[in-house]
């Protein structure tokens, strides 16, 4: 029996990757894509799915881009990766380049970034350099000196990103039998909305698989396409993206308008609502991730959309476990009797 072994070598003949490289693959991909009924209902549609990003190797949706960045990368001989990050890319980078022995410098804005994506690059031996300032300054930065040293950009600008993260477009159509109706999903960046864009459209021109309309999410403080213009300081508690001036912004509004969607912003409140939804259903994401249905739920309720007989999906596109915040305090430890024990039941 043949088993999963990546995005790759599952759908190499649709990727855009140098001939006879071999893969860099930590077997990402094949997330599932998990109904749930109760939101469905709650927001008036036919059928509502979480496409479940945050169960990749290193729990974002980012192992999709990096596998074929890395793969690229190492094809033609580079010894070393960079990335700026809110942290998942550089979790991933890490990880991938560690895979396949590269060297991996990751910049990160000091002081805002979440424990387990840190910890992550820290552990797979990615050298991390915080910045005093933002992800668009660190980015900035990087592309400057990747224009100067042989060092090779693994930011979503790089091409070969797109190439890997538009299969999660892919999976969806087959595991659907076609594209949905809605597909709802986070925006920082704008590379993942563009890239799910390129993988709807290969499908529908090599398969016939059709077209969802695209819902990208925003943060309310860190909405630069929503508004129009670039934040120059981003605020939001999903700092997966406080994002001010996304490189692949105009692809983006490209692609939602061409879809018959948007991109909308959510309150941060919004958002951690949303988060705590999907947690006491089982499904436990990080705040950005929880954008998707946040923004689906605000233009349900405010009477912009109607979701009456669609089939929607809500890309989840990390995990949880990457930005561990719990509100409240927890009651204090009781005594080791069971006696205490019956007492703190709440009957
Ligand atoms: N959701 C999560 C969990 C993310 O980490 C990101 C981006 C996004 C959504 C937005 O995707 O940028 O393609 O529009 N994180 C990047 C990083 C910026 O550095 O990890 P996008």
């Amino acid at each position: 029996m043949r088993s999963w072994a990546g995005i790759i070598e599952r759908y190499r003949p649709y990727l855009d990757l140098p001939e006879g490289a071999s893969p860099v693959s930590l077997y990402e991909g094949n997330t599932p894509l998990i109904p749930l009924p109760p939101l469905a209902s709650s927001l008036g549609a036919l059928e509502f799915w979480v496409k479940f990003e945050g169960l990749n190797p290193t729990g974002s949706f980012k192992d999709r881009g990096m596998t074929t960045a890395v793969t690229e990368a190492a094809a033609r001989g580079a010894r070393a990766v960079i990335c700026a990050s809110t942290g998942n890319t550089a979790a991933s980078a890490a990880a991938y380049a560690a895979r396949a022995g590269l060297r991996c410098v990751v910049l990160l804005p000091a002081g805002n970034v979440a424990a387990g994506k840190l910890a992550g690059a820290r552990a797979h031996g990615a050298e991390v350099i915080q910045i005093q300032g933002s992800f668009d300054r660190a980015l900035d930065l990087v592309l400057e000196l990747a224009e100067r040293r042989p060092i090779q950009l693994v930011n979503s600008l790089n091409p070969y990103r797109l190439e890997g993260q538009k299969t999660a477009a892919f999976e969806i159509c087959e595991a659907l039998g076609s594209a949905p109706d809605w597909l709802t999903l986070p925006v920082g960046n704008a590379g993942n909305i563009t890239a799910h864009w390129m993988g709807f459209r290969q499908f529908e021109s090599e398969k016939g698989t059709g077209l969802p309309k695209l819902l990208g999410v925003q943060a309310e403080g860190a909405a630069p396409l929503v508004h129009g213009r670039a934040v120059p300081h981003p605020e939001t508690i999903a700092s997966a993206i406080r994002i001010g001036r996304p490189v692949r912004g105009e692809q983006a509004l490209q692609a939602a308008g061409e879809s018959g969607g948007r991109i909308v912003a959510v309150t941060d409140h919004a958002i951690l609502a949303a988060q705590r939804d999907l947690a006491r259903l089982g499904l436990w994401v990080e705040p950005a991730s929880a954008a998707g249905l946040a923004g689906l739920r605000s233009e349900v309720e405010a009477g912009r959309l109607s979701l009456l007989g669609q089939r929607v999906v809500c890309v989840c596109t990390g995990h949880g476990l990457k930005d561990p915040v719990t509100d409240g305090e927890l009651a204090p430890p009781i005594p080791a009797d069971a006696g205490a024990l019956e007492e703190a039941l709440q009957a």
